[in-house]
């Protein structure tokens, strides 16, 4: 079971065609971020449009406050736009109410955010299992078995029964980095997810995301590191909100895109396990980002 975590269970690996999904997987038109500030209306993103097919490993670079994380946040669903479409496998996240976005992201979108948001009072291990809790999926056993291997892909094994304030600021990126991959999400927003890391660690962090688009999924990753920028099958650069050049690699897909669950295919019964001083597991899914 634990044997093949990052890639699907076809007998046969399928070679990818372009051109192959019939709508983009990931699809913002013409979004628009507007935050209301003491000197008035200020626009975070500017009419953004940008279109991700499955299997695509995009970078996205840009200066400090150029909206980066804003734009993650549109299409995790953690911030709405102001106006445009955030469309993501003809799903319309935009138009969800919270408690359908927070299903929807469990199982459709590991998100890694900027600033880690581990739950303090759980181990790093509870950390990790916490999503596949509130998705209800695997069993008990596998649950576990699947955050420790996930860990171990981290090299955080040995730091599993801590909580996040015991670890560093590198070992808690890292552990949001697993549990992102905890319900084997088809898709991956990651904000900086080697921003505290140091170059050794962020490499091999990057090489395990390698992995994972030539496993089917999909990831989309802020950073600031050029040399890992330029390992990837498209750049997009924003400045001063706007999208201002899009670059692509000839690198392609190993294989087909891991396809997403559609909503209503969706069984996610929430079970409160993980219920510690208050903290619920919407806390988890339906958080903020920076
Ligand atoms: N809640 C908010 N209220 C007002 N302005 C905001 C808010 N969130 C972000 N901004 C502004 O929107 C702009 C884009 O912010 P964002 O966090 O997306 O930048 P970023 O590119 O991720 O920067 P960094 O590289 O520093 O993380 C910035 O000017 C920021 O100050
Ligand atoms: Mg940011």
């Amino acid at each position: 079971m634990l044997h093949n975590l990052f890639k699907r269970s076809t007998a046969k690996p399928q070679v990818w065609q372009p051109g192959q999904t019939a709508h983009h997987l990931i699809d913002l038109q013409d979004v628009v971020k507007s935050y209301a500030t003491a000197a008035g209306d200020f626009l975070a993103l500017k009419n953004v449009s940008l279109q991700v097919d499955g299997g695509e490993f995009v970078a996205v670079i840009g200066k400090s406050g150029s909206g980066k994380s804003t734009l993650s946040n549109m299409i995790t669903g953690i911030d709405r736009p102001s106006s445009g479409a955030v469309v993501v496998n003809g799903t319309s996240v935009h138009k969800m109410s919270e408690g359908q976005i927070a299903r929807w992201r469990g199982l459709s979108v590991g998100v890694v955010f900027q600033f880690f948001q581990l739950l303090p009072t759980l181990t790093v291990l509870e950390n990790v299992m916490l999503p596949m809790d509130f998705c209800n999926v695997y069993s008990g056993r596998e649950r576990r078995e699947r955050a420790i291997h996930l860990l171990e892909q981290v090299d955080l094994a040995e730091q599993m029964h801590k909580l996040p304030t015991a670890i560093s600021g590198g070992q808690q990126q890292r552990a949001a980095i697993a549990r992102s991959l905890a319900t084997d999400p088809p898709i991956v927003v990651a904000d900086e997810p080697t921003g505290n890391l140091d170059s050794r660690t962020a490499d091999s962090i990057f090489s395990l995301f390698e992995k994972l688009v030539d496993g089917g999924k999909t990831i989309l990753m802020v950073t600031h590191d050029d040399d890992l920028a330029e390992r990837v099958t498209r750049t997009v650069t924003i400045a001063d909100g706007r999208i201002v050049d899009d670059i692509r690699s000839q690198r392609r897909p190993l294989s087909v895109p891991q396809p997403v669950r559609q909503p209503e295919a969706l069984v996610v019964r929430p079970v409160p396990l993980f219920q510690p001083n208050g903290v619920g597991v919407y806390a988890l899914q339906g958080g903020s980002g920076d």
